[in-house]
């Protein structure tokens, strides 16, 4: 704007120089268009594939299915201990469903105190940056367990029943059959 030697030179007054706009365009496009993209929500955190290997892997040892080995009388492999009231008055929670500020697991996974820390310190194991922000995600999210993926059962399905007379008792040639059926006609 330097270049204005008129008062009230047009591009001046209004501070917009038209042979700037394409320019300007591609900068709005720019700020926008990636702001856009920023706020497309992350998919939600998957226990199964991403929470349950990160604590098979780094609690289980202490806090998983075998009871000798379980440390703090603490199991996390299950949602019906990792949820369940603690304490002797049973007024305290491991896990608070969309609250990790609360949640004694997320307070003892991010710990300042050495003494609190989990994995504790003398273990060998330790929690990453990234992997405490998928935990806390999870949390906020609902903290909720999955089955275990090979005991989800597979989704029913309807057997096809085909126009003619099925030659077989076996369903599965049902499916074959209606696969082959708009062929034969
Ligand atoms: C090497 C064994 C070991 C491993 C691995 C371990 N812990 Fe622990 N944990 C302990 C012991 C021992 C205690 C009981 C003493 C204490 O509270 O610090 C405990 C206690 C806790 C408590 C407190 C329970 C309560 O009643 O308040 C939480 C929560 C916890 N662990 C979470 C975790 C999580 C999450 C992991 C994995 C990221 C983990 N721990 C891994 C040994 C372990």
């Amino acid at each position: 704007m330097g270049i204005c030697r008129r008062a009230n030179h047009r591009s001046c007054v209004a501070g917009f120089n038209p042979r700037r706009a394409p320019a300007l365009a591609l900068a709005l496009w720019c700020a926008f268009g990636s702001a856009a993209l920023a706020a497309v929500e992350p998919p939600a955190v998957s226990f199964n594939h991403q929470i349950r290997p990160l604590l098979s892997d780094r609690c289980f040892s202490c806090h998983g299915p075998d009871e000798r080995a379980r440390k703090g009388k603490l199991r996390l492999d299950t949602s019906e201990d990792a949820l369940a009231p603690r304490g002797a008055r049973g007024d305290r929670w491991v896990l608070i469903p969309g609250d990790p500020e609360q949640s004694e697991l997320y307070l003892r996974i991010t710990s300042e105190d050495e003494m609190d820390l989990m994995p504790p310190a003398g273990s060998n194991l330790k929690l990453d940056e990234e992997e405490r922000a998928l935990i806390r995600r999870w949390i906020e999210e609902g903290a909720e367990y999955q089955p275990h993926w090979a005991f989800i059962p597979v989704a029913d399905v309807e057997v096809p029943s085909p126009a003619a007379p099925s030659r077989s008792a076996n369903p599965i040639d049902a499916f074959v059959e209606a696969l082959l059926e708009p062929e034969v006609m």
